[in-house]
């Protein structure tokens, strides 16, 4: 369990709320010590409700993060609850072994891995025309949103995604594909979601009424999974099973077998740029001292902003359309690794952890920053964007736009600086401000550079969970769900089968009598 957070915490959140961001910078215009600079991104906290005194204190919070950290670099059992090490940063470590976890040196098999990854995304870009990823969670929003992030190497197949249970989402992934030249890969660590089998099946049956000989259908197959023996019982040949490690949390697992979408779509050389940043996050995280250590910031000021100032949710707002996936990878990240009530005692907390939300910033701006801006509850916010060539009108207009945003969360409007319409109270106008924001402005949306931004909120996710004393690492929530629905489909099909739960009875009757 986490130790008792110094009691000057309290003073300082009580003392802070009434001091205006205006005046804390109009006492020190850079407050430095609330932004880093590592790894070609400039993460600018400065628009924090903190000040020096206080991020001193919030600092002897950040001393809890070992030894968890060193146990996670080492391959240990971070993951309490099911005994098991979180394996994401070895998977994108350069060295050719030296990692012995359980009796394997797991670094060779990850290299391995990369190898079989590497030939196989050169046959596939002149066998396929399209390769789709049948996955979800964290076998589908990883590679998904990286597909969106980078350019599509010069003769790429044409790389897709289908997730859920709509049938019409799949068949618009089909719309237009030639049977002969589309492949699938089933993405699914355990091999069970109901999601991917029902995909993974209905594609089978899509490439048999097109014409594909029932004796050459698995050719089209590969499987991405930790459960191999179920990929390779299911007909997919073992040479295109793609395993990773039960040690792999899904969503963490981008840097697996499963980022195997990404090879495809931007070439190898860009999944190995993607794990070479990621990997230089790893090495400041464990090495930088905690006052310049850019995740153990990030994971303070969730502490701060959550379990200190209350505020509910965060909103992550990339301004870059290539990030447009970034808030729900985020929220899967953060909200599945964070979102529990058991510490890791299984004892029952009030864990603060922040509903995470967002989407396009831009267009967020002419929607949903209303609530930002004079909305009661206080939205912190992470904003995303490239510094792009400021000689460039709409890369420039862009910037604008975020900065111009971020000091307008955190400068507010008064009543006096208001410009009312005649016969309008000026109440209406104003922006309260005080608004905390941080700002991730980075040199470029480079696979290097977006490895080391994802392995960022990575380790201030665990950190924080650190701070809160929970395990980042289980899902006991989701999984239960999954189960779930299962009966309940068999209720809806046959009226003589028990609906789980307790509040379905009369609206199944509604259902089945309609
Ligand atoms: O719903 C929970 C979850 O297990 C996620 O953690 C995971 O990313 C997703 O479902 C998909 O699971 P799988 O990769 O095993 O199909």
């Amino acid at each position: 369990m986490p130790e008792p957070y110094p009691e000057s915490l309290f003073h300082h959140a009580e003392r802070l709320r009434k001091i205006p961001l205006r005046t804390l910078f109009a006492e020190d215009r850079e407050r430095s010590f609330l932004c880093r600079n590592i790894e070609g991104i400039y993460v600018d906290a400065s628009r924090q409700r903190l000040d020096a005194a206080a991020w001193a204190d919030l600092l002897r919070v950040a001393e809890q993060v070992e030894p968890a950290r060193s146990d996670l670099f080492a391959g240990m059992p971070v993951n309490e609850t099911e005994n098991r090490p979180a394996l994401h940063p070895a998977l994108r470590d350069p060295r050719p072994e030296g990692l012995v976890v359980e009796g394997v040196d797991i670094l060779s098999e990850v290299h391995r891995q990369h190898q079989r990854m590497r030939e196989f995304a050169e046959t596939c870009a002149t066998r396929w025309q399209t390769v789709i990823n049948l996955g979800i969670g964290g076998s589908d929003l990883g590679p998904r949103m990286l597909c969106e992030t980078f350019p599509r190497a010069s003769g790429a197949p044409d790389v897709r995604f289908v997730s859920t249970l709509d049938p019409e989402e799949l068949n618009a992934a089909l719309h237009g594909c030639d049977a002969n030249q589309t492949f699938f890969i089933v993405a699914s660590k355990t091999f069970t979601t109901e999601e991917t089998q029902r995909n993974f099946s209905a594609v089978k049956q899509w490439l048999v009424e097109q014409g594909v000989g029932s004796g050459e259908v698995m050719e089209h197959f590969a499987a991405t999974t930790a459960a191999t023996d179920r990929a390779q019982e299911s007909g997919i040949d073992a040479q295109r099973i793609f395993p990773f490690w039960e040690g792999v949390g899904g969503r963490y697992s981008v840097w697996s077998t499963v980022g195997l979408p990404v090879v495809l779509h931007a070439g190898w050389g860009a999944f190995e740029e993607l794990l070479a940043g990621a990997h230089a996050m790893d090495e400041h995280f464990r090495e930088a001292e905690a006052e310049s250590n850019a995740p153990l910031l990030l994971a303070l000021l969730m502490l701060w902003n959550h379990t200190f100032l209350g505020a509910a949710t965060r909103a992550v707002l990339p301004y870059n359309q290539g990030l447009r996936t970034l808030p729900r990878f985020l929220q899967q990240l953060q909200m599945e690794s964070l979102g529990k009530r058991a510490d890791t005692h299984g004892e029952l907390q009030e864990v603060a952890a922040p509903v995470v939300w967002g989407g396009s910033a831009n267009d967020g701006a002419h929607a949903f920053f209303q609530l930002l801006h004079q909305g009661s509850q206080v939205v912190p916010v992470d904003a995303i964007i490239a510094r792009g060539d400021l000689e460039n009108e709409r890369e420039r207009a862009l910037l604008a736009q975020c900065l111009s945003q971020l000091d307008l969360l955190a400068s507010g409007r008064t009543s006096e600086e208001v410009e009312p319409a005649d016969g309008v109270a000026p109440g209406h106008y104003v922006h309260p401000g005080d608004r905390p924001s941080t700002l991730f402005l980075m040199e470029d949306l480079s696979p290097r550079r977006v490895g080391a931004l994802l392995a960022l909120f990575e380790h201030a996710t665990f950190s924080v969970a650190v701070f809160w004393g929970i395990n980042a690492f289980d899902q006991f929530g989701v999984e239960y769900g999954k189960r779930l629905s299962r009966s309940l489909a068999e209720a809806l099909q046959d009226s003589s089968v028990p609906a789980p739960g307790h509040t379905l009875d009369a609206l199944l009757d509604r259902l089945r009598h309609r």
